[in-house]
Formats: C-alpha cells, structure tokens, sequence
C-alpha cells in the first residue's frame, strides 16, 4: 500500500513560510503555534498544507477530531442546516437541533437522571458555567482544583488551571481555589514504592488545613488529566472523590473536554470510573470542529441557577448542533469506540518496544485511545526531558507527522489522531515517531 505521508518541500514550504510570516505581523505573538505550517485542508486522519503536503495528523486539532476531518456525514448536516438557519440565539427563541442535542446528551452522560444541559462555545466558557451552577446550587464558593490540571485560559478557568506558564503575570486569580495533588503516579514523590493513595489522604487533610468542607461548592477533576499529560485517575481515587463529596455536600464535576466523546473508548471516561459525576463539562471533539461545548448535570442542580444568570450569544449555535447530533450518530454503533481502544492498543504495544528500546522513555500511558509518551533524562531518576520532546516533535513535523506536546513539564507526546485514521496510517505514523527517539 502507497504511504499516506507525501512530502514536496522541504517543511516548512514556501508557501507556508509565508503565511506563517503574515500570521507573525497580524497575530499576537502570545499565541501559541506547534508547528509553523499553514494548512489548506483535511480528510480523515490526513491534512495538506498550502504547499500541497500531506501530514498524518497525531494531534487532531487538540482532540477535537475524535471522528475526523470532515466525515461526509457531519460535512452534510452542516451544509443542510446552513441553508435552513445559521443563528438564532437560544436567548432570543427555540430550534429543535439545540433541544434535540440537549435531549441526547442528557440521556448519553454517565449520570442517573433526569438531567439537563446547557451549550456554550469553548471548554473553558462551559467550565466557567458548571462552576456556577455548584456555586448556586450549593450557596458555597470555594473550588478545589488539582495540581497538572488545565481548564482553559479565561479568568475563572485560568484559577482552576495549573501550570504557572499559562498564568504568568495574569493575577490575581479567583481567591477561593484549593489545589489538591493529582494521582500522578509517574512522577509522584508522595508514596514510597508503590502508590499507598497519600494523594487522597492529603486531599483529605486539606480539609482541615485550608478549605472547610461545608465551604466547597465543587471538587472539579479530568478523568484523565489532558494538558498535565494524559494521566487517568484510578477509579479507586475517583471513589474517595464521590465518598467526600457525598459526606459533605460538595458538587463533583467532571471535566470531560478532552478525554470525553470517546477517546478513552466509552463516550465519557467516567464511564470507567465505578462512580458517577454530578457535572459533566463536554467540548472538543462534541461537534467534530464546530465550536460546542456542553454542561450537562443533575436536574436539580442544574436549575438552581437564576433565570438569566447563565447564556450567551452563539451557546448552541445551529450548525454546531447539527453537527453534535451527528457525531452521536456516528458513535451509536461502537465501531468508533472499538477503534479507540484497538488505536490505544497499538499504540502500547510499540511503547512496549520502544521503552524496552530507549532510555529516555519513561511512560507510555493513558486510557483507550488516550495515549502520552513520557520522556525522562534518565529512566532510574525521571527527569524530565522537555528538550527530547521539542527534537521528537519537529523531527515528526520534517517526516511527514504532526505531533504536539503536553505534560506539567511539558516533557510529554499526546497522542489524539482522529479515531477514523487506518491501522496502515497509525503504523505509518508510528514509524515516523519511533525514527525520531532513535533521532535523539
Ligand atoms: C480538560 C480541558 N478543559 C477545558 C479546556 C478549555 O477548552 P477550550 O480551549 O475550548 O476553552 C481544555 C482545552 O484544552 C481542556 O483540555
């Protein structure tokens, strides 16, 4: 079979240097781009650049394309609805596809119901909306956040995310954040040997150093941290969450933008959890490149928030529902969630090798086709090497495959290639990756 990677320039292209110089002169340069080429379209797991490049594509815009680029079926919702009605606002009146979708997620989310949601435009717009509604519901306002967690840049989501790089200068943040370890087993100092759960007794213990329980509206977690470097939680932890949050009144929400929408090979990972959230935050790959995102949660708590304390302009706009209801289309049959899990299956078979192989390959991990490379200096002491994943990733980018990074110490591979890709493309891929450790 011919390769998928088919490579005129050298990368960047002429024409991508250009656009990329144009993006220079008229974007901001807090920005931040991976790579410095300039696409023009893309198809499945493929992507062409100006300069007529085809790149297999690892990285999905950000987990986005969980059922790939422009799926005919999605591109035809989209093109049907548009010649019906572009925007109405569901401030303004009702459409059938805002409620249609509502229906479906309340139905299709890991929590007994009834249910409702409401639709925003971004992860981070949804977040700032669950926070709201477990402050409303629960007339508290502290929120107890995790250590490597990213929730998006707004100023509320940007209190709740982590790493200091993406807070830098943008303080003071929003006062009433309690940051509690994540299960990272990997790069844990915690325990000795194996994981003895310090984490959750620490988590525990911050109730009586920091927050007062009856103080904390929510405890807000990624099942499987995105940013912080695709580590999931272990469902034995996520029971202790649902065991205090239960003892003391506390809302649990799930933010789901980047693991959710079956990339861990469920719809939702909490589904892998044992336990139920009370929130599920939804984004990404919900719309397939539309910009959606979801909250969608408990009744109760849901509508505890006054009339006209939540909304917005576009939340819910009707191409982006009509592309939502077909992607949930698309995941009816389980084929989809079954290809995460064989592409999370493959991945870890060559991970195998490859730590067998590298020294500088500390973990390969994540949940179903959920997968990050972990790349330390030195196996026995876990230093990460932020360096070797810069190398690793604009090797990719030169050989045909798009990467991008993740991790805390940003010393991470993420891997989140549209689910639609073909075992010939991922071993393609693959391949691809592996030259680049034996690059290093
Ligand atoms: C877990 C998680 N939450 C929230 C967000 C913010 O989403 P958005 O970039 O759509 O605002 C992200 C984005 O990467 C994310 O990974």
């Amino acid at each position: 079979m011919a390769p998928s990677i088919n490579l005129k320039t050298a990368i960047p292209g002429p024409k991508s240097k250009e656009v990329v110089a144009r993006r220079e002169a008229a974007v901001p340069s807090g920005l931040y781009k991976a790579h410095p080429i300039a696409i023009e379209s893309a198809k499945g797991a493929l992507v062409t650049d100006v300069d007529g490049n085809t790149f297999i594509d690892f990285v999905g815009g950000i987990g986005v394309l969980n059922a790939g680029h422009a799926m005919p079926e999605i591109v035809n919702a989209i093109t049907d609805q548009a010649q019906k009605l572009l925007h109405f606002s569901a401030l303004v009146g009702t459409y059938e596809s805002y409620v249609a979708l509502c229906e479906r997620l309340n139905e299709a989310v890991p929590i007994t119901g009834p249910n409702k949601t409401i639709l925003a435009n971004s992860g981070a717009e949804a977040v700032e909306n669950a926070i709201k509604i477990a402050k409303y519901a629960t007339g508290r306002t502290a929120i107890i956040a995790f250590e490597g967690g990213y929730h998006g840049r707004t100023l509320m989501t940007l209190s709740l995310t982590s790493k200091t790089a993406f807070k830098k200068n943008l303080g003071p943040f929003f006062p009433d954040v309690y940051r509690a370890p994540f299960p990272y087993e990997y790069q844990c100092a915690m325990c000795t040997n194996a994981c003895s759960g310090a984490c959750a007794d620490q988590l525990e213990k911050m109730l009586l150093t920091h927050v007062e329980p009856s103080a904390v509206a929510a405890i807000i977690i990624e099942p499987v941290q995105g940013e912080g470097g695709f580590i999931p939680v272990p469902p034995s932890y996520m029971k202790r969450l649902r065991a205090l949050c239960d003892k003391h009144g506390i809302v649990l929400i799930a933010d789901e933008v980047q693991c959710g929408f079956g990339r861990t090979g469920t719809l939702f990972a909490m589904e892998q959890m044992g336990v139920e959230p009370d929130i599920i935050v939804t984004a990404k790959s919900i719309a397939a490149g539309m910009p959606l995102a979801a909250v969608t949660g408990r009744a109760h708590l849901m509508d505890s928030v006054h009339l006209g304390g939540m909304g917005g302009t576009y939340g819910g706009n009707p191409l982006a529902c009509a592309a939502a209801l077909e992607v949930l289309n698309q995941f009816q049959d389980g084929n989809l969630l079954e290809r995460a899990t064989s592409i999370g299956g493959q991945i870890r078979a060559r991970g195998e090798q490859w730590t067998k192989q590298f020294p500088g390959i500390g973990d390969v991990r994540g949940l179903g086709g959920m997968i990050a490379i972990e790349f330390v200096k030195d196996r026995s002491t876990r230093v990460p090497d932020p360096d070797a994943v810069a190398k690793v990733s604009a090797y990719c980018l030169q050989h045909g495959v798009i990467t991008m990074r993740a991790g805390l110490y940003t010393n991470c591979i993420r891997l989140l290639m549209p689910l639609v890709i073909t075992d010939e493309q991922l071993q393609e891929g693959l391949d691809v990756l592996e030259a680049a450790m034996k690059s290093l």
